[in-house]
């Protein structure tokens, strides 16, 4: 019998429709010889969905009216055979429809998903899946947890500084005067856990620096700021892995057509909608060997200090006076799996799915080997209530 793989995908992040594009991406690569797939939708609202009309691209055109016989699902949180069920509408489980997955492949960018809250539910339901656990990936996805880590590392990040939403709104006149006595102009402002460039603006003035707090705080409530790193170029290198073996890519080199890559640059110049393998970039990333080399180690030492696993790409910034790179972030789900990355150096997409898979599942056999409940029970008669020792 093959293996049930459950890909989840969309879900309530600003990155909902790249997210589709790298689910679909994913599913038509996977060796159907070897995994029945099942596709998982979660919608804008946050509801998750299955059915064979998942696969085709006529079902995303309008994600107002989605195909009536689409099947409302959930994924119970607790260990269970079957653990991915049919709901009824109201919201009372019915047994009418259920199915058992021998795996998951979360495949959502950005909020409720790449964030470590899917990976939540999934350790719950004690189902292997791809990726990061819970910890690399709000590490990932939290820009100033992640910098901080990194600095305690010894990694090269760019000086910045963060606040809180509520302190911009309540001391703006504080915020902006420390950003300009410690960073000075020009300053990268960004949410703090959002992806593909959305919210991050790049500001030179005051004027521009309180309206672009003003945007980032519309989608977080942790803000970052960071001194531009002016004359650079971009250099991405991805990592496959874990803690204990982890290979790093060949790089990368995005085209930047503005001022910094943005939103458009990542997904929208490729004509087609092919999500991140849109993107112009050259491959490999014209640098010498010695920076090629530099930053793979760098890049191998970002994911394994982060604690992720399976794909991340690793992103740096380089600028063209000294050379010498910093760690910009780590995308612990990236787009399109970084497929191309892998591909350009003779992996196909389905073995490295296939290699994503065999982690998962060498990951979960860990976790099985793992203490979580201690013989006996402590609750005894003539058991006294006390503190936590
Ligand atoms: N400190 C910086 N100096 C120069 N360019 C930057 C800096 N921070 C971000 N950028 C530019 O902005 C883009 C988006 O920022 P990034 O931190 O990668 O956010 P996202 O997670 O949304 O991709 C980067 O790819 C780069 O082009
Ligand atoms: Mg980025």
């Amino acid at each position: 019998m093959s293996t049930s793989v459950g890909v989840i995908f969309g879900g309530r992040s600003v990155e909902h429709e790249v997210s589709i594009i790298t689910a679909r991406q994913l599913m038509e690569n996977i060796d159907k010889n070897k995994y029945k797939v099942v596709p998982i939708y979660i919608s804008k609202q946050g509801d998750w969905y299955t059915g064979w009309e998942l696969l085709r691209a006529e079902t995303y055109r309008n994600l107002a009216k989605l195909p009536p016989y689409l099947t409302k699902v959930c994924l119970i949180p607790y260990p269970a055979k079957d653990n991915l069920i049919g709901v009824e509408r109201g919201g009372l489980f019915k047994k009418s429809w259920n199915e058992h997955l021998d795996l998951v492949i979360p495949a959502v960018h950005g909020s409720h998903g790449e964030d470590g809250t899917l990976q939540g539910l999934l350790e719950l339901a004690d189902v292997p899946y791809v990726g990061s656990g819970v910890l690399g990936s709000a590490l990932g996805m939290d820009k100033i947890s992640m910098k901080a880590v990194l600095k305690e590392a010894g990694l090269p990040i760019v000086d910045y500084l963060w606040f809180t939403r509520s302190q911009w709104e309540t001391e703006p006149e504080t915020v902006m005067t420390s950003i300009e006595s410690r960073l000075g102009y020009p300053v990268f402002v960004k949410p703090s856990d959002l992806g593909s460039s959305i919210g991050v603006k790049k500001v030179a003035r005051r004027d521009d620096l309180a309206f672009a707090l003003d945007v980032a705080g519309t989608y977080t409530r942790r803000l970052l700021v960071e001194k531009a790193v002016e004359d650079c170029i971009e250099i991405n290198c991805s990592l496959l892995g874990d803690e204990s073996d982890c290979q790093p890519s060949v790089c990368e080199q995005p085209i930047t057509w503005q001022e910094f890559l943005t939103y458009e640059d990542k997904y929208l110049r490729g004509g087609s909608k092919q999500g991140m393998a849109g993107t112009k970039r050259q491959i490999p990333a014209p640098i010498s060997e010695a920076l090629t080399k530099q930053i793979q180690q760098m890049a191998v030492s970002a994911f394994k200090t982060l604690a992720c696993r399976g794909v991340a790409r690793v992103d740096f910034l380089v600028p063209t006076k000294t050379g010498r790179p910093f760690i910009n972030e780590i995308n612990t789900i990236p787009g399109s799996f970084s497929f191309y990355l892998w591909e350009a150096q003779g992996l196909k997409f389905p073995q490295m799915i296939d290699k994503l898979i065999e982690l998962a599942l060498k990951s979960h056999q860990i976790k099985q080997q793992t203490t979580f409940s201690m013989a006996g029970n402590l609750i005894q008669p003539g058991f006294k209530l006390g503190g936590k020792g």
